[in-house]
């Protein structure tokens, strides 16, 4: 535990950029529900975020896409009720903030409300910039995600590793400088070239937290459900698995199957 920030009693989003400042890495895992959220708050994470990879996840959609904004708001109320350290930010998901400012203004402000979230994440750059401005300006804090953002994968086709190209590259830097003039706290970098990512981190002065994005930044950030080995149909070379909980919880309930089948559960001791 001694490489956790536990001078911290709760994480603030300046607390984060003090991290950045004295070099401290950040540490952010997905939680989406209230057991899960107790377990990585006690463990003295900095962030959780409520992704939208909840529809994964929880769902078992194969994209982000379809979650709507009263699951998301389902998830993150549980969470928020479960924290009390962490930093809780949400993920206005895919339709709620594109079309329109004021939407965009909206969908925040049900996240902030209903659920009780400190911050909200969006994906993208230049052409989402007056939805952000219009978020920033009602006081919610926003954190912004360049590179692989899953919410557009049917426009890239694929998850490949994004911005190796010359220009997606520069493309990716611009927004990110842009994402820190207009205001957001702090910014994700998913599945992008570590020298890429490291060159963000040291031109913008909010915290970069990365995702297969390279050591060379000011954070990382996992899905918890693939970090504990949960899901299991998921490997991509960035992710390291810390147990494997499929593999475990499926022994386990074999053995609950087996003590009730051949009458050993319960016990004389578990019975009144
Ligand atoms: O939804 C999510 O879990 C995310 C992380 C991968 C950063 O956006």
């Amino acid at each position: 535990m001694s490489s956790t920030s536990k001078s911290y009693k709760r994480i603030t989003t300046n607390s984060l950029f003090e991290m950045k400042q004295a070099g401290e890495k950040i540490s952010m895992l997905t939680a989406y529900d209230y057991s899960m959220a107790k377990a990585v708050d006690a463990a003295a994470v900095d962030v959780i975020l409520v992704g939208d990879s909840a529809s994964n996840v929880m769902s078992g959609h194969e994209t982000t896409l379809p979650i709507t904004i009263d699951q998301m708001i389902y998830h993150a109320d549980a969470v928020v009720r479960a924290v009390k350290r962490a930093l809780v930010v949400v993920d206005l998901p895919f339709g709620t903030y594109q079309s329109d400012p004021k939407e965009a203004l909206r969908s925040s402000i049900r996240i902030m409300k209903e659920a009780g979230a400190h911050a909200i994440k969006v994906e993208g750059g230049a052409e989402i910039k007056d939805s952000i401005t219009r978020i920033l300006n009602a006081g919610i804090p926003v954190m912004g995600h360049l590179g692989l953002t899953p919410q557009s994968i049917y426009k890239f086709g694929t998850y490949t590793v994004r911005a190796r190209e010359e220009a997606e590259a520069a493309k990716l830097l611009e927004d990110a400088q842009l994402l820190e003039k207009l205001g957001c706290f702090a910014l994700v970098l998913e599945k992008i070239p570590a020298e890429l990512a490291a060159k963000v981190a040291k031109t913008v002065q909010i915290p970069v937290i990365g995702i297969g994005a390279g050591g060379d930044v000011d954070g990382q950030v996992l899905v918890l459900h693939d970090m504990l080995g949960l899901t299991t149909e998921f490997s991509p070379r960035f992710l390291r698995r810390y147990m494997n909980l499929y593999d475990q919880m499926t022994t386990a309930v074999q053995q609950y199957i087996q003590d009730v089948k051949t009458n050993e559960f319960p016990n004389k001791n578990e019975q009144y």
